[in-house]
């Protein structure tokens, strides 16, 4: 029985990563930070909360790091953990180095000097394309980040390429485009938004803020793209994968899908910081814009050429943008529901 271990378990895709390897008969263990109570709500919306070891781990902390690897020596790591939140890495760019970038040197350091014959899998991201310097973006586009949390992973994703290189490790980094889901964190702009509209819709509540509402995505659908991680580091040889649908929809884009899903007829009036949304029913306010939502300098472009994968790897996204925005605001809808 193959022994996995997932850093970042608590999030996103950690869940639906930990399904997929506990069906296909992993011994799976979970890394968490410390924290006052376990963040345990999304393992148990999986259910597999009972079929995997819990362990914490502090990713910061190399004599922890290592300590944990020794005591599990995994075959399979998959490391998840981040301060993935782009906002807020304008706050706090050290913290999100220390966890993004010091983290994965730990891991690396760790996995060598302990000579684990183990597979690792580096979360790395689309942000790193930044200010884009190619439409769409492939795996030889250049990279130009645009946050602190776009540096730190950059800097993971060169070094994981670089202990490849030099030590042979089998290191494997995806660059994912941006993904979501119904576990999705309420601080990304599609979770905000059919979360959002939800209470707007069941229970009059104040309409949604947001920012730059012109900025596009390339949206996938997160259990398939965790199932992509396992692919990527079933492959033959370790390389970097991009990870995307090929297609592009704006936030406002998004904003309308979700609000026709959750029963509003959305129609926009007025421009940048003027711009409203309407319900066209009763001309209720049910978005606005609000520059508090705006960032230093945003990433307002993002598309994937997923034609390496596609060729490499089989890959072939099925569930897309507007599937998302629906499931998403059907699920947020029925949750408040529930309550
Ligand atoms: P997420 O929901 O924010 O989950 C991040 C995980 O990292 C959480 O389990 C979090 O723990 C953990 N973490 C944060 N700081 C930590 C620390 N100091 N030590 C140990 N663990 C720590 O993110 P996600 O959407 O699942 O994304 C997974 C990974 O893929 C991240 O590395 C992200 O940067 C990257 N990525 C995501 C996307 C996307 O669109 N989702 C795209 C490209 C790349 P807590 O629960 O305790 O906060
Ligand atoms: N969060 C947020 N909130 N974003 C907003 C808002 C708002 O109110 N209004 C507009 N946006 C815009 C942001 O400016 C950005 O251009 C876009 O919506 C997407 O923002 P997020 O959903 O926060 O995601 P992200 O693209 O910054 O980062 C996510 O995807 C990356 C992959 O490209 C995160 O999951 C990262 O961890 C991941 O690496």
């Amino acid at each position: 029985m193959p022994k996995t271990l997932i850093t970042g378990i608590s999030g996103q895709d950690g869940s639906y990563l930990a399904r997929i390897l506990v069906e296909r008969g992993h011994e799976v263990y979970g890394a968490m930070r410390r924290g006052s109570t376990a963040k345990t709500d999304r393992l148990q919306e999986v259910n597999v909360l009972d079929k995997i070891q819990m362990c914490t781990m502090e990713i910061t902390e190399y004599a922890n790091v290592q300590t944990v690897l020794s005591d599990i020596r995994p075959d399979y790591i998959y490391n998840l953990a981040a301060q993935s939140f782009v906002a807020d890495s304008f706050h706090f760019p050290h913290y999100t180095s220390d966890v993004n970038y010091m983290g994965v040197i730990n891991l690396l350091e760790a996995v060598r000097l302990l000579k684990l014959d183990c597979r690792i899998y580096q979360a790395s991201t689309s942000e790193m394309y930044g200010d884009v310097l190619e439409k769409p973006q492939s795996e030889t586009t250049p990279f130009n980040p645009m946050s602190p949390y776009a540096v730190s992973k950059l800097a993971a994703h060169s070094l994981v390429k670089n202990y490849r290189e030099a030590y042979g490790l089998f290191a494997t980094s995806g660059i994912l485009f941006n993904h979501e889901s119904e576990l999705r964190g309420l601080e990304f702009v599609t979770r905000k938004i059919t979360s959002w509209l939800a209470k707007v819709k069941l229970f009059n509540h104040e309409p949604l803020p947001l920012g730059n509402l012109s900025s596009v995505r390339d949206w996938g659908y997160a259990p398939e793209y965790t199932e992509m991680m396992v692919k990527m580091l079933d492959h033959e040889r370790p390389d970097d994968f991009v990870i995307s649908t090929n297609t592009e929809y704006t936030v406002r884009e998004f904003l309308e899908m979700a609000a026709r899903e959750i029963g509003f007829d959305p129609v926009f009036e007025g421009e940048g910081l003027k711009e409203k949304c309407y319900d066209k029913k009763d001309g209720k306010l049910i978005a606005y814009v609000n520059p508090k939502y705006y960032r230093a300098s945003d990433v307002v472009y993002l598309r994937g050429d997923n034609s390496k994968a596609l060729n490499e790897l089989g890959w072939q996204p099925k569930v897309l943008t507007p599937e998302i925005a629906r499931k998403m605001a059907a699920y947020d809808l029925q949750l408040l529901n529930r309550k």
